[in-house]
């Protein structure tokens, strides 16, 4: 098998950017998630409430599980990397973004605001990175802030990660580092 690197992190923290770069710099695949379950069809149904596509999980991890067999590197970029098998993952990458600079960003994808609130409230508390140290234990979650960072340096802060560097775990928390007057407008 091959070895899954998972890039996840809230919507506009880089993973896209990263994922791509990590793959072609290792001559692994790169895999969107979101995009492979559309082109594939890997989803159930479509709830109308909440404008997605509820992912046929099953389907989804048999898909991972293939590729993996096929390619020595995998690099899956998922905001929802939890539904990698754990067996299968060697790292897990945890883009993280200052939220006011994370507001920036969503900013300019032309969001409304309760959807740009609601993803940077996620960064906020750390849900990704959260969820990711749950599942696949402390040792394999690193963290990089992409705040005031290039690509090209958080692609090299994450090549030395994988070549072994670096501290795993929690890393950054924006309720304890920034004033709670910054953060209020974000928070429900
Ligand atoms: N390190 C960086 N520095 C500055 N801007 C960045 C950086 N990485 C990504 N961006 C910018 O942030 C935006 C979001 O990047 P990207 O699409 O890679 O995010 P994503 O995490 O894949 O989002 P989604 O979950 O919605 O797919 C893009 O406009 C990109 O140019
Ligand atoms: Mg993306």
């Amino acid at each position: 098998m091959g070895k899954v690197i998972v890039v996840t992190g809230t919507p506009g923290t880089g993973k896209t950017l990263l994922a791509r770069k990590l793959a072609e710099k290792l001559n692994g695949i790169h895999i969107d998630l979101s995009e492979l379950v559309l082109k594939e069809g890997l989803y159930t149904e479509y709830d109308v409430e909440v404008a997605s596509f509820i992912i046929d999980e099953e389907a989804v991890i048999g898909r991972i599980k293939e590729l993996a067999s096929r390619y020595e590197i995998v690099v899956i970029d998922s905001h929802y990397g939890e539904i990698v098998p754990p067996d299968l993952v060697w790292k897990v990458i945890v883009l993280r973004t200052d939220p006011e600079e994370l507001e920036k960003r969503l900013q300019k994808r032309g969001w409304w605001w309760e959807k740009i609130r609601e993803n940077v409230e996620a960064e906020i508390l750390s849900v990704c990175s959260q969820q990711a140290l749950n599942v696949f234990g402390r040792d394999k979650v690193y963290e990089i802030d992409t705040t005031n960072k290039n690509p090209q340096q958080v692609l090299e802060e994450a090549l030395e990660i994988l070549q072994g560097k670096g501290e795993p775990g929690l890393k950054y928390d924006w309720l304890a580092t920034k004033p709670i007057k910054k953060l209020s407008k974000y928070l429900a």
